[in-house]
């Protein structure tokens, strides 16, 4: 193509004068007459969908697509069409850059495409090719030497034509966008490609199902040994063992194999690749300790071992590698002290060790050092002592997470940088003084997680631009509620509950609060909630889970008529009068909730019915009259039900005992009647049942045998008329079992199981019309009894 620019320009301008005469009348066009057609019916094949990947934001990072072949036309040379490159001396196309160019449409099995033998570049990247096979034609462009048709739609097998491609230097099968139907790459094609295309440098298979391609297959890539300079095999679905020999390949800058959480595999212990620049296994599972010998490797920049199974210290000779931007060792078993040789890694943008068992101090040694530091998780460690207060001189960090620690101490008062601090997060410490004033008024800061610590002190008003996240609960924190929070329109989750707060919270004054999901201010024994009921003409359209336990609330809430979605309620240990309102029962319909609880207040009349989907429910400790409505046995997924000390009667429904995750089942000190549920299911999960202080009757069924991982068994004070439940011995998990104050007979005998209630901590029969002797062998296996704790 390049050649012929000067002549036709120079023709163009010796011909100045005579308009009618044009370039491509007057210069034999260089394209090769049959690749013209051959491409003119390729482009034919498709549409041009303008929409299409408008809105992935995925797409868009890789490429800004336009309609590359609008320039083709029929009568100019197709050496001069965008995404088209022709050899310049035989005029035959030899690359094909038709990525990002918005084409849909199936690439057929005899397509055009398929002709151009003389290709050695071919790009279809960021297309839609719906779902269309690489057809085995592929395998006739014996030329070429970059394949890549990365993100284009395409699915099915890979043919095996695809190792006639032996000249192949970089390939891109990649489908990293479109996952609903990926490529498969059959073990007896990938043995032969890799055999075949000796010189690949570059392989890129994300997204393909490579499942069935076991450890034998991949060990033959050593083959590839002089060339392979990139590896990128994330989300295949490897399974079994990695070859270890492939980090050891000679040219190998980058391995990728993420995303296989079935893939083993284990570091080698010498002969690493020496260029290595990344090794990301984040999401796999190789295990083992990292070798010493990984200090060789002094151009890796990148780290990913995330969610691993590795376990063991981080030996010294790792803080030699100082060129690591990444070093991500979150979610494995390692152990040991973070050295204060951390501070070597002067070009750490990301480190990341949470959830493992690193303990000791942290190092502090960020003041200086890190300039490039942006994201820091120490999270879920072992780690103690105090904040060092270099860590809050960061200049470019915007998550710092320390939470989950040991962390004893102030928050360091001082801080001059932190200016692009996102989300600080040093919940679940012990962490004591006050809250710093530099949290209030950090410029970007948006979710700060104080909450389980011992801070004391006020909170005090916020000026920073946008607040997500506050979470302050359960400290010692006193005075008034902050006013400017009710500015933060974005704010999402708000969680100030067991403080020592004191004085009102206005309802109305959270109207701007449209994003507000999460509101917990219970347990804040002077803090009370206050509410206009006579109107609900202000509402929060996102709020999902509320909490106001312990808000001197007297009157049933009515702004709740207006919330869409609530998937938890908790107005328990108020003084909440009067009957539940008809709407509500309605609402909990409609809501899907699946936690609430009106415990602890002065209702009365009718229990709601709880509804289908609904984990706790506790009403326990309130004036409800009535009986339970058979409706409950829709709600199979209890997990708790506590109805204690109310004035409820009528039958227990049989059905609860056959709830396969119920778990608690408090129905004490009220007047139920009739018999105990007989029904209790094979394989429950019921741990604590407490039927005491009713008047039922009849006697203890068969089946409560069944209940292997029952730890409270509280029968006493009904009318119970039967024998002593031998068969219970069975229950190795009993510690409290009483029978107190019923009608039970006859002697108390044992089956002489093994070991008959081994964990019993409390065995009450008394109030009974027991007769004989105790068994010995209960007293002496009460092993529960013995133990001093
Ligand atoms: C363009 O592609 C999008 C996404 O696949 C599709 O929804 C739309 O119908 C296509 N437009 C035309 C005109 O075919
Ligand atoms: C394949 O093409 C896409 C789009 O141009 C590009 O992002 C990607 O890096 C290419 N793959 C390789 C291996 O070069
Ligand atoms: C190119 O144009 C000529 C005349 O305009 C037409 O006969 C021919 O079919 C066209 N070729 C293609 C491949 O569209
Ligand atoms: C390709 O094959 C289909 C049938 O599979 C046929 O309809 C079409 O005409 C063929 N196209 C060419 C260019 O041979
Ligand atoms: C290897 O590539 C050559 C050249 O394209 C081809 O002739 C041969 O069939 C290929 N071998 C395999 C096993 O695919
Ligand atoms: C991958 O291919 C195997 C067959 O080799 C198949 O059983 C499996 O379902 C496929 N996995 C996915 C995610 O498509
Ligand atoms: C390379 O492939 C051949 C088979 O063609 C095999 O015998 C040999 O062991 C392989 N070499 C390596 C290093 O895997
Ligand atoms: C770190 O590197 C220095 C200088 O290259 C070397 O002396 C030292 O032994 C290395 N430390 C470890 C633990 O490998
Ligand atoms: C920064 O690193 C240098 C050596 O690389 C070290 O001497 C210095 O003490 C470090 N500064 C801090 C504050 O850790
Ligand atoms: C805060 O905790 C530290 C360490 O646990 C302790 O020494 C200090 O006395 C505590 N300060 C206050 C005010 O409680
Ligand atoms: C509860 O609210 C009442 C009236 O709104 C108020 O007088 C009382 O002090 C509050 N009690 C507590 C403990 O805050
Ligand atoms: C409970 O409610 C009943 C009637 O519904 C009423 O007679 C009784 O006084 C109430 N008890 C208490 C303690 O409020």
């Amino acid at each position: 193509m390049k050649s012929f620019v000067l002549p036709c320009f120079t023709l163009l301008l010796l011909f100045i004068h005579t308009p009618s005469y044009t370039c491509s009348s007057s210069v034999l066009p260089l394209c090769n007459h049959d690749d013209t057609s051959n491409l003119l019916q390729f482009k034919n094949s498709f549409v041009v969908n303008t929409s299409l990947y408008k809105d992935s934001w995925l797409a868009e990072l890789y490429c800004s697509s336009y309609p590359k072949t609008a320039s083709w036309k029929n009568d100019t040379d197709c050496c001069e069409w965008d995404g088209v490159t022709c050899d310049t001396t035989s005029g035959h196309v030899i690359g094909l850059d038709l990525s990002c160019s918005m084409l849909q449409g199936e690439l057929h099995p005899n397509s055009t495409l398929f002709h151009l033998t003389h290709l050695q570049q071919l790009n279809l990247a960021f297309n839609d090719l719906s779902d269309s096979s690489i057809y085995p034609g592929i395998g006739d462009l014996v030329s070429l030497t970059h394949l890549n048709l990365s993100s284009s739609a395409l699915s099915g097998v890979i043919p095996s034509t695809i190792s006639h491609l032996s000249k192949l230097v970089s390939l891109d099968l990649s489908t990293n966008i479109f996952r609903q139907n990926i490529l498969r790459l059959d073990p007896s094609t990938w043995n032969r490609l890799i055999l075949n295309a000796t010189n690949l440098k570059e392989l890129v298979l994300t997204d393909v199902n490579m499942s069935s391609v076991r450890e034998d297959s991949l060990s033959l890539l050593m083959n590839l040994s002089s060339s392979l300079v990139s590896l990128r095999l994330d989300y295949t679905g490897l399974q079994e063992n990695f070859p270890t020999a492939v980090l050891g390949l000679p040219n190998l800058q980058e391995l990728i194999l993420s995303e296989n959480s079935m893939l083993r595999g284990k570091l080698p212990k010498s002969n690493w690749s020496a260029p290595l620049r990344v090794l990301d296994l984040y999401y796999t599972s190789f295990s083992g300790e990292i070798p010493d010998s990984i200090g060789q490797l002094k151009s890796l920049n990148q780290i990913w071992l995330t969610e691993c199974d590795f376990d063991g210290l981080v030996p010294p000779s790792l803080w030699n590698l100082t060129q690591l931007t990444t070093l991500a060792f979150a979610a494995n078993n390692f152990h040991g002290e973070i050295p204060s040789l951390l501070s070597n890694l002067k070009h750490l943008i990301n480190l990341d060790l949470q959830e493992n068992n690193f303990s000791g101090h942290i190092p502090d040694v960020f003041a200086a050092n890190f300039t490039k530091l942006e994201f820091l998780a120490l999270s879920s460690n072992n780690l103690g002592g105090q904040l060092p207060p270099s860590l809050f001189q960061l200049t470019q960090v915007f998550h710092l997470d320390l939470s989950a620690n040991h962390l004893e101490g102030p928050i360091p008062s001082q801080t001059t940088k932190l200016s692009k601090l996102v989300a600080l997060h040093l919940d679940n410490n012990l962490l004591n003084g006050t809250i710093p004033h530099w949290c209030y008024s950090l410029p970007l800061l948006k979710e700060i997680g104080l909450s389980n610590n011992k801070l004391v002190g006020p909170i005090n008003e916020f000026s920073t631009h946008s607040i997500t996240h506050l979470l302050f609960s359960n400290n010692k924190l006193q005075g008034g509620f902050p006013n400017s929070i009710f500015r933060y329109e974005n704010l999402l989750q708000l969680d100030f509950s067991s403080n020592d707060l004191i004085g009102f919270v206005d309802f109305h004054q959270f109207s701007k609060l449209k994003s507000l999901a999460v509101f917990d201010i219970s347990h804040n024994n002077f803090l009370s909630f206050n509410y206009d009921n006579s109107s609900i003409d202000y509402f929060l359209p996102n709020l999902a889970y509320l909490y106001l336990s312990s808000c001197n609330i007297t009157k049933f809430p009515r702004f709740l008529e207006r919330i869409q979605y609530l998937k938890a309620l908790d107005l328990s240990n108020n003084q909440i009068e009067g009957v539940i309102p008809k709407w509500f029962n309605e609402l909990l319909y409609q809501w899907n909730i699946s936690f609430i609880d009106l415990s602890f207040n002065k209702l009365q009349g009718d229990l709601p019915n709880p509804p289908d989907g609904i984990n706790y429910f506790s009403a326990s400790n309130n004036n409800f009259t009535g009986g339970i409505s058979p409706t409950i046995c829709n709600g199979r997924s209890l997990n708790l039900l506590i109805l204690s000390h109310n004035n409820l009667s009528g039958d227990i429904p049989q059905c609860l005992g056959t709830f396969p995750s119920l778990q608690v089942l408090d129905l004490q000190i009220n007047h139920f009647y009739g018999s105990i549920p007989g029904n209790f299911s094979k394989k429950n999960a019921f741990k604590t049942i407490k039927l005491n202080g009713n008047q039922l009757e009849g006697p203890i069924p068969q089946s409560l045998a069944h209940c292997t991982n029952l730890e409270v068994l509280d029968l006493s004070d009904n009318n119970i008329q039967d024998v002593f439940p031998s068969r219970l011995e069975a229950l190795q998990e009993l510690q409290v079992l009483s029978l107190r104050n019923n009608k039970f007979h006859g002697t108390i005998t044992c089956l002489s199981r093994k070991h008959p209630f081994p964990k019993l901590r409390i065995f009450d029969v008394s109030n009974n019309k027991f007769s004989g002797s105790l068994p010995m062998q209960y007293f002496q296996e009460f092993h529960g009894m013995m133990t001093l704790k």
